[in-house]
């Protein structure tokens, strides 16, 4: 043995391989960083010591994630599809959006949000290609003592008929297809014309697809609008109304759905106000607050 070199470091050993890796990082590393990094490496060498892959199983997961990079593009982000079917999306959400009760739950943002929609007029149907059972959208927005919030910008996104968001069929669909954004007026009101949302597959067709089909999943999300909502001095809500009568509401790949966002679609049939609304009967008719609480700067209470 060459005792001539200082060892400033263990060598590496099964048994405490997690603090020899993590007793690398260097003295000046910002608290946070290191916290992370050690956390990361000491679950990441337990779930190895649980598992005890083999070189092939390890190979395949290094293949797998390699894959999952390889599938992104500036419009396809595979990761984050990994994340929001491993669940990890919602707890990140619920880990920072643990609001008080009243005020209107996140959910998942998804992939498929448009920054720079322009603003349309209540009541815009914003079904541009026709397909689709009728709906009207009656909603407004509150503050947690039930105060109207006027003003707030209100953006609103959802699949066509067939399943599918516009930017995924930018040649089939009219640009724009069910995407609307509305301000909330004296009352905290807006209202829009849409149709009845319908489940549909997240993209599959890559290795998160695959891994699905390995455990024996399916890629099908709740139906569902999209709402995001942003006033001033008040939390940011991503969110959805989710259709009740969906097959996938108790199994949402995503983990999307929560009790409180199951909304009360009603089919109607009155003549009249079909009329109004420039609608054949049947067609359908939802009613929603949303409820938001005003903002508060804490201290960063993270380790
Ligand atoms: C969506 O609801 O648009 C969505 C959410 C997660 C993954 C894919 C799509
Ligand atoms: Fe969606």
């Amino acid at each position: 043995m060459n005792t001539s070199v200082k060892r400033t470091f263990p060598l590496f050993r099964e048994q405490d391989s997690a603090a020899i890796v993590n007793a690398r990082i260097g003295p000046d590393v910002d608290p946070r960083t290191r916290y992370i990094a050690e956390t990361v490496v000491r679950h990441l060498h337990a779930a190895v010591k649980e598992i005890g892959p083999t070189h092939e199983e390890w190979l395949a997961a290094i293949k797998f994630l390699t894959d999952t990079g390889n599938m992104c593009t500036d419009w396809r982000q595979e990761f984050i599809l990994l994340s929001d079917v491993l669940g990890v999306s919602m707890l990140v959400d619920a880990i920072n959006h643990r609001r008080p009760g009243q005020a209107t739950e996140n959910t998942i943002l998804g992939p498929f949000f448009v920054e720079g929609v322009g603003l349309s007029p209540h009541g815009t149907n914003i079904c541009k290609d026709g397909k689709g059972e009728p709906l009207v959208v009656r909603a407004s927005v509150h503050d947690t003592d039930g105060n109207p919030i006027e003003g707030a910008v209100i953006d609103v996104w959802q699949t066509n008929d067939d399943g599918f968001y516009d930017v995924q069929q930018k040649q089939i669909q009219p640009e724009g297809n069910l995407r609307g954004k509305f301000v909330s007026d004296a009352d905290g009101v807006f209202w829009f014309k849409s149709v009845k949302p319908r489940d549909y597959p997240i993209p599959d067709d890559g290795p998160v697809g695959k891994l699905l089909r390995k455990l024996g999943r399916h890629p099908n999300r709740a139906a569902h609008i999209h709402f995001l909502i942003q006033a001033t001095g008040y939390d940011t809500v991503i969110t959805h109304i989710f259709a009740p009568d969906c097959p996938y509401l108790a199994e949402d790949t995503v983990f999307g759905v929560k009790e409180s966002l199951i909304g009360n679609f009603v089919r109607q049939s009155d003549p009249e106000e079909a009329k109004s609304l420039g609608f054949e009967i049947p067609f359908w008719s939802v009613h929603w607050n949303f409820v938001l609480n005003k903002t508060i700067f804490h201290s960063n209470d993270r380790k």
